[in-house]
């Protein structure tokens, strides 16, 4: 039988600080767009406003960042969700690229990771091959807060409080596939209220 040749893994390329730093100022420019700008933002914090007025479908901003493997992002996500446990915050930096890769975008170089959540957003993140675009939904007029759907489960609602402001806000950040859920947990909360009330 012949002998099974040992598969050669890739190896993982180090960096030297002149490469890296050349990688960051690639990725920096990429993350940058003429068509918006980080403000202060009426809904919490900084913000991202747009600059001119938009056409739906446009690409606003790439969402830049570092690829990490499936192992990291779950341990990064922990980490993010205990910390959102302590301070009630609802950070949202890590998306799926790929079986194998996520990007992280939790960089100061990219600014679109200052785009607050809406619950009747005009943007949406859009994936093409391995980049991450944040896509206009709708039109959007100049000085207008760009925001997209933090897609939030609904479990810990609670914990998430929405300031977006807008007639649609449901109260609180839950993505609008998980909406479902959310009137039913809140029906429930309802009546174990109004129970302990009564008692
Ligand atoms: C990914 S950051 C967005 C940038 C943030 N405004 C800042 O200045 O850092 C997520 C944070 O913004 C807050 N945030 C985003 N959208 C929100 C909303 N609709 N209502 C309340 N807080 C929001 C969250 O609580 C979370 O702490
Ligand atoms: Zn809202």
């Amino acid at each position: 039988m012949a002998k099974k040749k040992k598969k050669k893994l890739p190896k993982k390329k180090t960096l030297t600080p002149a490469e890296e730093a050349r990688r960051i100022a690639k990725l920096t420019k990429r993350g940058q767009s003429e068509c918006v700008e980080v403000r202060g933002s009426e809904i919490h914090g900084r913000g991202v406003y747009a600059t001119r007025d938009i056409e739906v479908e446009e690409h606003v901003i790439e969402y830049v960042g570092n690829f990490i493997d499936k192992e990291e992002s779950e341990r990064r996500a922990w980490a993010l969700y205990e910390e959102s446990e302590k301070t009630g915050g609802a950070a949202v930096y890590i998306f799926n690229v790929s079986k194998k890769w996520d990007l992280d975008g939790d960089v100061e170089w990219n600014p679109a990771r200052l785009i607050n959540h809406s619950c009747d957003p005009n943007c949406e993140a859009a994936q093409a091959k391995k980049r991450i675009y944040i896509s206009a939904t709708r039109p959007i007029k100049k000085d207008e807060e760009i925001t997209f759907d933090y897609g939030f489960d609904a479990d810990s609602y609670a914990d998430h409080p929405c300031l977006c402001g807008s007639p649609k806000c449901i109260g609180y950040i839950v993505g609008k596939d998980h909406l479902k859920k959310f009137r039913k947990l809140q029906k429930k909360a309802k009546a174990e209220a109004e129970s302990v009330a009564e008692e």
